[in-house]
């Protein structure tokens, strides 16, 4: 991989901890090669976006990163854990640690957005008290800007907020790290950039490390510390959106229009 940065301090203080490291990562289906050679740091607090065109495995990568698929090659820890060798307990265990907001928002159409808000907090904590469930969905919604939105289902809300609804319920669990898959698609630009804002929010306000995995060139921009580019299955440049930008690299033609 090309590094750009000299050292992470551009996006980064160096004194951080990384909370995810990833190296020579393989991943195939059947004979089809789909990660070829990925590494990837991740480090405490920081926004990381990862770009790479459609089909090119971002999802794979991450659903690697909490054990959903597994990994042909390649070493995998987050927050210290070997995830390739993970038992069934410790990857529940790591998993309350990593919030995933999926593709879609993955809401329960059927539940309302406080039923929707009160799983996690039942079945991943325990918490059945009612006044306690009150307290933390309103002011998990109060995060997202959607208290007014508490006793609508998915399906009357617009695809922005049901986005924000989704975020709201993975760090509900204050999870110490996010992982975004494709935040914005489907959302017009205006709506795009609310939902990168609250990205840098969440950075800001819990202190969460992001992996944030994108097409969309403006989400990188708006969101990254740093952008790790996927190209062919590897993790091919690494910097800041702005180093990325001027390195002029022809694997990036497609996101840069030089
Ligand atoms: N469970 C699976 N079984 C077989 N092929 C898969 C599976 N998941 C993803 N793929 C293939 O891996 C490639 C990368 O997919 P994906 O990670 O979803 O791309 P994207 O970068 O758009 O998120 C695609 O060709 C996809 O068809
Ligand atoms: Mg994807």
């Amino acid at each position: 991989m090309v590094t750009l940065t000299t050292n992470h301090t551009t996006g980064v203080p160096s004194s951080l901890t990384k909370v995810v490291e990833i190296k020579n990562l393989k991943k195939s289906f059947n004979d089809r090669v789909v990660l070829n050679n990925v590494n990837l740091d991740l480090y405490e607090r920081e926004n990381l976006a990862v770009l790479g065109r459609s089909g090119s495995g971002k999802s794979v990568l991450i659903k690697c990163m909490v054990g959903l698929l597994r990994a042909d090659e390649g070493d995998i820890q987050v927050l210290g854990y070997d995830v390739s060798s993970l038992s069934a307990k410790k990857l529940i265990e790591l998993r309350l640690q990593v919030g995933f907001s999926f593709q879609g928002s993955a809401l329960y159409d059927s539940m309302t957005v406080r039923q929707n808000l009160e799983f996690p907090l039942k079945r991943n904590l325990g918490i059945y008290d009612r006044d306690q469930l009150d307290e933390i969905v309103m002011t998990s919604l109060k995060e997202v800007g959607l208290e007014r939105a508490i006793d609508q289902r998915p399906d009357e809300l617009s695809g922005g907020m049901k986005k924000r609804i989704g975020i709201a319920r993975t760090l509900i669990l204050k999870p110490k790290i996010m992982l975004y898959d494709e935040p914005t698609s489907g959302l017009d630009p205006q709506t795009s950039e609310e939902i990168n804002e609250l990205i840098l929010q969440v950075r800001d306000q819990y202190h969460t490390a992001s992996i944030i995995i994108t097409h969309d060139v403006s989400c990188a921009r708006q969101v990254s510390d740093r952008v790790v580019a996927l190209i062919d299955g590897e993790s091919k440049l690494e910097g800041t959106f702005e180093e990325l930008e001027a390195a002029n690299d022809s694997n990036l033609k497609h996101f840069f229009n030089y």
